[in-house]
C-alpha cells in the first residue's frame, strides 16, 4: 500500500515536474473547432497565459480522436485537417514541454464538431468518382451514388466538389426513376491535371419535404480516380518472326516513365490468350507466324509518379499475320461464283433446248372460250382462271427469261 502510493508520487513528480526546475505545464486555452470549407476543420488553440517557459521548448500534442484516429505535434497554435466531417470531428490537444532530453505533456484539452444534422439512412450511399483529362490541361469529373435506403421518394441530392479553395456546384445531373439525382458530370472543372496526390473533396446534401437529408461528405486522392486516356498512334508490325509494337504515351501531362501498359494477344488459330505488363513504349516478341493474332492495348500510371489510377479503355483491335479467316472468305466467295457461274449456264442451255423443242414441236393452241360475253376478256380470264391462262403466262416469262439470257450468256 505505501509502496504504491510512493510509485504513484514518484510518477506525477516526473510527469509535471522537470528536474531541478519547479516547472509546472498547463493545457492550452480556448481550444475551438472550426468548419472552414467542405470537409475542412480549423483546430485554433491559444497558450495558456499562465505557461512559463524559461530554458525549454513549448510544442503541442495533437490528436484526433475521430473519424479517423492521428496524432502528432506541432509548435503553432493551430492545424488544418481535411477529413468528411458527416459523421462528427472530435480532437484533443495538450501543451509539451521540452527541457534539454526531458519531456513533459499538461492534461488534454478535447473539443468535438457534432455530425451533420438529418435523418438515419438518408445520406447517399456507394458513391464513386472518376476523373478523366478531356484536352491537354482540362479534366472532367463524374460520379454516381444511390439514394440512401431512408430517403423518400422526393429527396433531391445535390452535389459539390471542393478542389483547394475552389467549391463548385454540379449542374448536370442524371435521375433515377423516381427522379432522383444520382449521378453528376462536370464536363471541366479547376482540377490541375498535373498535380500529385492532390484531394478532391465531394460533398453530398439534400432536401426532401418528408425528412431532414444527411449530408455525404468523400475525399479521392485526384490521382487514384483518374481514368487514364488510350495510348496513342499505336503501330503493329511482322519482322520475320517477330510482332514489333510501337505506341504514345497517353494523353496526360505526365511523363513516359509514369506509364506502364498491357498487352493482350489473342492467337486466333490456338485461341490462346496472353495479357503481358509492359513498361515501355515500344516491344519485340516471337510469334507463330503460321498464326494470325489480336491485339490491344491499354495504359495507367505505375506507382513510381504517383497513385494508380484507372486502367484505360482497351485500344481498338489490331489483326496481325497470316489471313486465315480472310481464305476461308476467298474460298467460299470463289465456290460461290463458280456455282452461280455454273447455275446460269445449265439454266440457259435448258432454255436453249426449250426453244429448240418448241420449234420442233410447236404447242397445240389453247382453245379459246366457248361462252364469249360482250364483257372484257381480261375480265373473264382473272375470274376463272382456267389451267390455260396460267401456261400462258407462265411461258411468256419464260421467253422473257431466255431471251434476256439468249442475249447476255451466248
Ligand atoms: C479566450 O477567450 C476569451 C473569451 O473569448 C478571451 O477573453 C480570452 O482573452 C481568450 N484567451 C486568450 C489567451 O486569448
Ligand atoms: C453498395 O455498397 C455496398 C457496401 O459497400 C455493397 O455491398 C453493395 O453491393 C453496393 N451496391 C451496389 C448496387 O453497387
Ligand atoms: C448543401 O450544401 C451547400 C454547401 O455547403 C449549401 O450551400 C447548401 O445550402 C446545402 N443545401 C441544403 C439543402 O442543405
Amino acid at each position: 500500500m505505501a509502496n504504491g502510493m510512493q510509485v504513484f508520487l514518484l510518477l506525477l513528480w516526473t510527469a509535471n515536474t522537470p528536474q531541478g526546475a519547479g516547472v509546472q505545464v498547463f493545457p492550452p486555452v480556448n481550444f475551438t473547432l472550426t468548419v472552414s470549407a467542405l470537409a475542412q476543420v480549423l483546430i485554433h488553440w491559444k497558450p495558456n497565459p499562465a505557461q512559463e517557459q524559461n530554458n525549454s521548448t513549448i510544442r503541442y500534442d495533437v490528436k484526433i480522436l475521430s473519424p479517423v484516429p492521428e496524432e502528432y505535434d506541432t509548435r503553432r497554435t493551430h492545424s488544418v485537417r481535411t477529413v468528411a466531417l458527416h459523421n462528427g470531428f472530435s480532437a484533443c490537444v495538450r501543451t509539451l514541454l521540452l527541457q534539454e532530453d526531458l519531456q513533459m505533456g499538461s492534461d488534454w484539452v478535447k473539443g468535438n464538431l457534432p455530425p451533420l444534422p438529418g435523418a438515419a439512412e438518408t445520406s447517399v450511399t456507394n458513391l464513386s468518382c472518376v476523373t478523366h483529362i478531356t484536352l491537354p490541361g482540362n479534366v472532367s469529373l463524374h460520379c454516381t451514388w444511390l439514394p440512401g435506403q431512408g430517403a423518400p421518394e422526393d429527396t433531391e441530392y445535390f452535389l459539390f466538389y471542393r478542389y483547394g479553395a475552389h467549391t463548385e456546384e454540379c449542374h448536370t445531373y442524371i435521375k433515377d426513376k423516381w427522379s432522383r439525382n444520382t449521378e453528376c458530370r462536370f464536363s471541366s472543372t479547376q482540377i490541375k491535371p498535373g498535380e500529385i496526390d492532390n484531394l478532391i473533396v465531394i460533398h453530398i446534401n439534400g432536401s426532401s419535404k418528408r425528412a431532414a437529408i444527411k449530408p455525404f461528405q468523400q475525399l479521392f486522392n485526384q490521382n487514384a480516380i483518374e481514368k487514364v486516356n488510350i495510348p496513342r498512334n499505336i503501330s503493329i508490325s511482322l519482322e520475320q518472326n517477330d510482332l514489333l509494337a510501337t505506341w504514345e504515351k497517353p494523353i496526360s501531362p505526365f511523363h513516359e516513365e509514369c506509364f506502364e501498359y498491357e498487352f493482350y494477344l489473342i492467337n486466333l488459330k490456338s485461341g490462346n490468350k496472353q495479357i503481358l505488363k509492359i513498361s515501355y513504349n515500344s516491344f519485340r516478341l516471337r510469334i507463330d507466324v503460321s498464326s494470325r493474332y489480336s491485339i490491344r492495348i491499354r495504359a495507367n500510371h505505375n506507382h513510381i509518379c504517383r497513385s494508380r489510377g484507372l486502367w484505360s479503355d482497351w485500344s481498338e483491335v489490331v489483326f496481325v499475320g497470316k489471313n486465315k479467316l480472310d481464305n476461308s472468305i476467298a474460298w467460299i466467295l470463289t465456290l460461290l461464283c463458280v456455282s452461280t457461274s455454273c447455275t446460269f449456264l445449265l439454266v440457259a442451255i435448258i432454255c436453249k433446248i426449250n426453244h429448240v423443242w418448241s420449234k420442233l414441236f410447236p404447242p397445240i393452241p389453247t382453245p379459246s372460250n366457248k361462252f364469249r360475253d360482250p364483257f372484257p376478256v381480261d375480265y373473264e380470264r382473272a375470274r376463272t382462271c382456267t389451267s390455260s391462262t396460267e401456261t400462258e403466262v407462265g411461258s411468256l416469262a419464260e421467253d422473257l427469261y431466255c431471251s434476256v439470257l439468249d442475249d447476255s450468256v451466248f
